[in-house]
């Protein structure tokens, strides 16, 4: 079904019920998996309710101040323990018959527990599941229900560089990021992977954006969405991540935001500080990217990291939170705030285009003649390669190419396929081809 050598991915994988329920068992229970952000635990107590891939979990913080993230299904009959978003809590109590649990997991409580059980039972057999291995990894919080899956730092290998700037201060620096607000979730109509290849670098979409270039959405007040796109250049990598990187050589000054001269001031000085903070690499700015399987995130303005939990082979929730740097001044954050909104989210332009092209190609692929028909992912093919200044296999501009979409399939096949860590590691030695 997946044909990366040619090019050619079957539209099963997208449409089909059956591999739907293959891909929560053999990827969403092994890969590691984006919960939640440090920032939304801060006091003990706090918790927020996740997904991992189609189940619902709880990110919290306990009394000790150690994070964990548990499975939000009771261990006596299955209720879902926790039916809030967010909040702060003593303790997590069943609504169905008030099992009780700390926020460690361990279970507490139990209606009756002298009379009705005899002999009595072992309640702390009977605690909340816990993923197998959860990672705080600069302030992003990922868990894997899976013991033998490598460490994190591992499992992210040499999309770390990329990530790593995706998520510090816009100068390079470690002043941190923070959220703004909370997550926005919507539904789409369509295949999970639509949204992860998307922003694993697939450039050549950008025509889909047409209409907001011309009514200039982006902060500049120009034609175009954001600020100059420099030179793009995609990477991608055999664990499935891919990142687009735009690359402004010699770059001394950032646009000129004319709707706010704050944020304008506040970026030059960024990007002066930028600089002198990651000298000669300054100028290679990772702009958008996946990490496999479905983490996505934009790492320059807007800032921002959605997930497309699936929740059918056909229905995918978002979950988009925003991000901006802890330091920056108040008018630019608001400023920020603004144009993230009128760009991603559910009342977002640009994410709404993405969104009609899922929607559209999710049911146009359905139907008996058209699921006959496999996808064409051949731009590029065989043509990247080892870069010098960036890992993994690197195709630049002008050539336009599908390559990261199809290191992402080729993942995707490598777990549907595989039955240890021990295969998918050795299976990550690919050929330098793209
Ligand atoms: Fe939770 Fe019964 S299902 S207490
Ligand atoms: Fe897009």
């Amino acid at each position: 079904m997946v044909n990366t050598a040619e090019g050619e991915i079957s539209r099963e994988i997208f449409v089909n019920d059956e591999l739907f329920e293959q891909e929560k068992e053999r990827i969403f229970t092994r890969a590691w998996l984006y919960v939640g952000h440090e920032s939304q635990i801060k006091k003990p107590g706090d918790f927020f309710v996740s997904k991992m891939g189609a189940e619902s979990v709880i990110l919290t913080r306990d009394f000790a101040g150690k994070i964990h993230v548990f499975l939000n299904s009771c261990a006596h009959r299955g209720m879902r323990v926790c039916r809030y978003d967010e909040g702060n809590t003593r303790a997590f109590r069943c609504p169905y018959h008030a099992w009780t649990y700390k926020t460690d997991g361990t279970l507490i409580g139990v209606q009756d527990y002298d009379n009705a059980y005899q002999p009595p039972f072992d309640k702390s057999e009977w605690g909340l599941v816990e993923v197998a291995q959860l990672a705080n990894y600069m302030g992003t919080i990922w868990a894997t229900w899976d013991k033998n899956a490598p460490s994190f730092e591992e499992y992210l290998g040499e999309a770390t560089i990329a990530f790593d700037q995706g998520l510090c201060a816009w100068d390079g620096g470690d002043g941190g990021t923070e959220l703004l607000g909370s997550v926005q979730k919507w539904i789409v109509p369509c295949n999970w992977k639509f949204v992860a290849e998307n922003f694993a670098g697939d450039w050549l979409h950008g025509v889909s954006h047409r209409s907001v270039d011309m009514i200039r959405l982006g902060p500049s007040g120009e034609v175009g969405r954001r600020d100059d796109f420099g030179r793009l250049v995609v990477t991608a990598y055999p664990d499935g991540h891919g990142i687009l990187y735009s690359v402004y050589p010699n770059k001394k000054t950032r646009t000129e935001y004319a709707m706010s001269p704050e944020t304008s001031e506040y970026f030059q000085y960024c990007w002066e500080r930028r600089l002198k903070n990651l000298g000669e690499t300054a100028g290679t700015c990772p702009l958008v990217g996946t990490i496999f399987p479905n983490m996505s995130f934009h790492a320059q303005q807007p800032r921002t990291l959605l997930v497309s939990h699936p929740t059918g082979a056909n229905e995918t929730e978002m979950w988009r939170t925003y991000f901006v740097d802890k330091e920056a001044p108040e008018d630019v954050k608001q400023f920020l705030r603004e144009y993230y909104m009128r760009y991603s989210g559910p009342a977002g332009m640009t994410e709404q285009d993405d969104m009609e092209n899922w929607n559209y190609a999710s049911a146009a692929s359905r139907g008996t003649i058209a699921r006959r028909r496999p996808y064409h992912y051949k731009a590029g093919l065989g043509v990247g390669g080892p870069h010098d200044d960036l890992p993994g296999v690197v195709t630049e501009q002008p050539i336009t190419t599908e390559q990261n979409p199809r290191f992402f399939y080729k993942r995707w096949a490598d777990y549907m396929d595989m039955d240890s860590w021990g295969e998918l590691l050795d299976a990550r030695t690919v050929s330098s081809q793209g």
